[in-house]
């Protein structure tokens, strides 16, 4: 059964009668990077959304064929396709939220970083658009390198005269999924009901899952701890060995990026208490943007809630995060403010 946030309506009747009530709501989302191999999964989850209005469909190929094929699915979401720079703006009219999967992604032997000399001037470009269009959108980014994308994405909004740090964020909930699923298969736990908070960044030594913090609680001995978070900090690159050469993750970034759009819009529509972890600007350590569990409100960060208490294993790996997350910064503002 799909989880709570993206069920969608179980018959035409019984989605007639909900969407008639209380689920009605008129949220406008665009997806910039919708032909691809996560764009596409993605919006088929966001129309099955009883949240989603209208749902627009950005990328420089093949939106007409999508838009086409998802707007015959009997769910309330209106579907419009948008293709290449000149219907760029047009596509971003009216958003409330703003989902950027657009870019390319890795093949085995390469880093996330690898992917920065393509992907920086996609974002930079959908960027400039969004704070000339929607500079009011809460913005999601899914597109690599994450640490340093989001900091693009700021400097452009900051240039521009719009940033607000409140509303742009780095999607790292892939990175939660994953470590709720290893960690509910190590205890025997419901993996839909297990959450562990995992702070830091998005790329290798960044990640930083909190197993102390896991609910239910979850302890291991030290060798299995070192275990699971190294297969956490680099399960991006196992489902990369996987697909050889074909890809990256996409169908479990779907999954994790439609929890994340719907969590933005659920807070939008001033549900309290919604709390997500992801990678925004921060005063939390020394690195300018991190990653911690935030309260999401109407206009995004409510509040930021910290990563409380830290174990001296993860109080090492924290250490070890921060000078290559600042590295990732730098790399990310020098592409706009230096040139
Ligand atoms: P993909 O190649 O299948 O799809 C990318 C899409 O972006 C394509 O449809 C392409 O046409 C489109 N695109 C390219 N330039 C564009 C532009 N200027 N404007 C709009 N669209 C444009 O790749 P994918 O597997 O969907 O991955 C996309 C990105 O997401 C990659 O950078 C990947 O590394 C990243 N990713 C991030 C996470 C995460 O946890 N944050 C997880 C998985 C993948
Ligand atoms: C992931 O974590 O799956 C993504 O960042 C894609 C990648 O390159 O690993």
């Amino acid at each position: 059964m799909l989880p709570r946030f993206v069920r969608p309506t179980l018959s035409a009747a019984q989605g007639a009668k909900r969407l008639s009530t209380s689920a009605r709501h008129d949220t406008k989302v665009a997806v910039m990077g919708a032909s691809g191999g996560i764009g596409q999964p993605l919006s088929l989850l966001l129309k099955q959304s009883p949240l989603v209005s209208e749902l627009s469909l950005y990328d420089v190929v093949n939106t007409p064929g999508v838009a086409a094929d998802l707007s015959h699915i009997n769910s309330a979401a209106k579907v419009k396709a948008y293709t290449g720079p000149e219907q760029l703006k047009d596509s971003l009219k009216g958003v409330q939220v703003v989902v950027i999967p657009a870019g390319v992604p890795r093949k085995p032997g390469m880093t996330r970083d690898d992917l920065f000399n393509t992907n920086a001037s996609i974002v930079r470009d959908l960027a400039q658009a969004v704070a000339e269009v929607s500079p009011k959108a809460l913005v999601a980014i899914i597109s690599n390198p994450v640490n340093s994308t989001v900091p693009i994405a700021s400097e452009v909004f900051n240039k521009a005269g719009v940033y607000d740090p409140k509303r742009i964020f780095g999607v790292t909930t892939l990175d939660i999924v994953r470590a709720n699923t290893f960690i509910a298969e190590a205890k025997g736990y419901d993996p839909a009901t297990t959450n562990v908070p995992v702070i830091g960044g998005h790329s290798g030594i960044t990640i930083i899952p909190l197993l102390s913090q896991a609910k239910p609680s979850a302890s291991f001995p030290e060798d299995k701890v070192k275990a699971l978070t190294g297969r956490i900090q680099e399960a991006g690159t196992e489902v990369v060995k996987a697909k050889a050469g074909t890809g990256s993750a996409t169908l479990s970034m779907a999954f994790a990026g439609a929890r994340f759009a719907i969590s933005l819009i659920r807070a939008l529509n001033g549900e309290s208490n919604v709390v997500e972890c992801s990678y925004v600007r921060s005063d939390v350590t020394d690195a300018k943007y991190f990653s911690t569990p935030l309260l999401l409100g109407k206009n995004g960060v409510e509040k930021n809630l910290g990563y409380g208490t830290l174990n001296s294993y993860e109080q090492v790996l924290l250490k070890a995060a921060i000078p290559e997350l600042k590295k990732n910064i730098q790399k990310g503002e020098d592409f706009i403010n230096k040139k």
